[in-house]
């Protein structure tokens, strides 16, 4: 296995799991890794673990560094299993190591595996020393989960900050500067699918690192590639994400049953474009739920188009739904559109869906039984001129 080092003495020694495709709802085309990081001085750290089943492929690589016996800390940043289901094997493994976690962390960690292990509970602020080095720590709840922290390497400059910053992306590089832009996609599509819900405490908290004048020469996030070229980028995308930046961009998203509403989403998307938005046309079951999430991040505006089936949305309307309005996407206008045979009810249920979350909802609707004829494919494309306007 190769050896990769981020500065000397601090090593990844994570895992790479090339065939994951389907991550708790979110699509992995390619792949992600689990990263944890080894830092080796007077004594020795294990910053976070790796998904259980891959837990051999860690320990090999910790094996070709030093004997793994000689861990003296296991740092957990985040209960999730994908980074905390190894420390028990690591434990029976290493002996009886110091378990560095939040109070939250400890709690979960209890909860997870029912085990004693050998605890120390870190504050905001707190530090350890390991002998040549300082590890400070920074609580981070709700980033992603209550118990979320980042360890800060402070001589190295070194920020481990767990989930935040990451990408899901199996690759044979670990650095960020060898794959070009590729990566910033994966990080806009993990932000969106993973963290966009708490957009404004990401905000928050980049302004308290900001404060706290902590210099970063390079972040390792627990997936995807490590940011060692321009750490700074994503921080600054990260901002723009979370503040909400977005373009000309007007989204179409929409299923069909026998072509109606498909012929209303191609004539409003006749008319976004017509009228100088960069319009995309979505169909719910050609696209992931969490592409189409990632789509959402930069645009202005989403239309919602649905047939109605049983006096309600298209059940795909119903799953894109429910998964976008736990993410809450704020700062984005909807319009909502649609076909029916008798009776109607998809628009009804459409926006009976997002009105709990107080999404930006446009009043006007369109609405169309059975098949749209010339006429009403003209007030379509109105329909799409007039959203343009609204929005942009
Ligand atoms: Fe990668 Fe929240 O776990």
């Amino acid at each position: 296995m190769e050896i990769v080092e981020l500065k000397k003495g601090i090593y990844w020694v994570g895992a790479i799991d090339w065939n994951v495709r389907d991550f708790h709802g979110y699509s992995t085309p390619s792949g992600t890794t689990y990263n944890a990081y080894l830092i080796l001085d007077e004594k020795n750290a294990l910053i976070d673990t790796v998904r259980a089943p891959f837990y051999l492929e860690m320990l090999g690589r910790i094996s070709e560094i030093i004997d793994p016996s000689k861990i003296d800390i296991v740092v957990s940043n985040h209960v999730e299993m994908d980074h905390s289901s190894s420390i028990p094997q690591i434990i029976e493994r290493v002996g009886n190591p110091v378990v560095v976690t939040s109070e939250r962390g400890k709690k979960g960690l209890e909860k997870h595996y029912k085990r004693a292990m050998n605890f120390r509970v870190v504050k905001t602020g707190e530090t350890l020393s390991i002998g040549r080095r300082t590890l400070a720590f920074v609580e981070a709840p709700m980033l992603h989960w209550p118990d979320s922290m980042f360890t800060y390497v402070k001589e190295d400059r070194v920020l481990l900050p767990n989930d935040a910053f990451g990408q899901h992306i199996a690759s044979c590089h670990r650095f960020e500067d060898e794959v070009g832009d590729e990566v910033m996609k994966h990080a806009a599509k993990y932000f969106a699918n993973i963290l966009w819900p708490l957009a404004p405490l990401i905000v928050k908290k980049v302004d308290e690192i900001v404060k706290m004048g902590i210099p970063i020469d390079m972040i390792g996030p627990s997936h995807g590639l490590i940011w060692r070229k321009d750490p700074n980028r994503i921080i600054q995308a990260y901002v723009e994400w979370s503040r909400g930046k977005a373009g000309k961009k007007i989204l179409l998203i929409y299923d069909t049953m026998w072509g109606s509403t498909e012929a209303l989403a191609k004539a409003i998307l006749k008319g976004l474009i017509e009228e100088g938005a960069e319009a995309k046309l979505l169909h719910l079951r050609s696209n992931h739920r969490s592409d189409m999430i990632e789509e959402m991040l930069e645009a202005k505006g989403v239309l919602l188009g649905s047939p109605t089936l049983n006096n309600g949305m298209f059940p795909t309307m119903g799953d894109f739904l429910t998964y976008m309005r736990g993410l809450r996407p704020k700062g984005k206008v909807f319009g909502l559109f649609g076909s029916y045979g008798w009776g109607g009810g998809a628009i009804k249920e459409m926006r009976k869906s997002l009105e709990p979350e107080k999404f930006d909802i446009w009043e006007k609707e369109l609405s169309v039984e059975y098949i749209p004829d010339p006429e009403e494919i003209q007030k379509a494309i109105e329909f799409g001129k007039e959203f343009v306007k609204k929005v942009l």
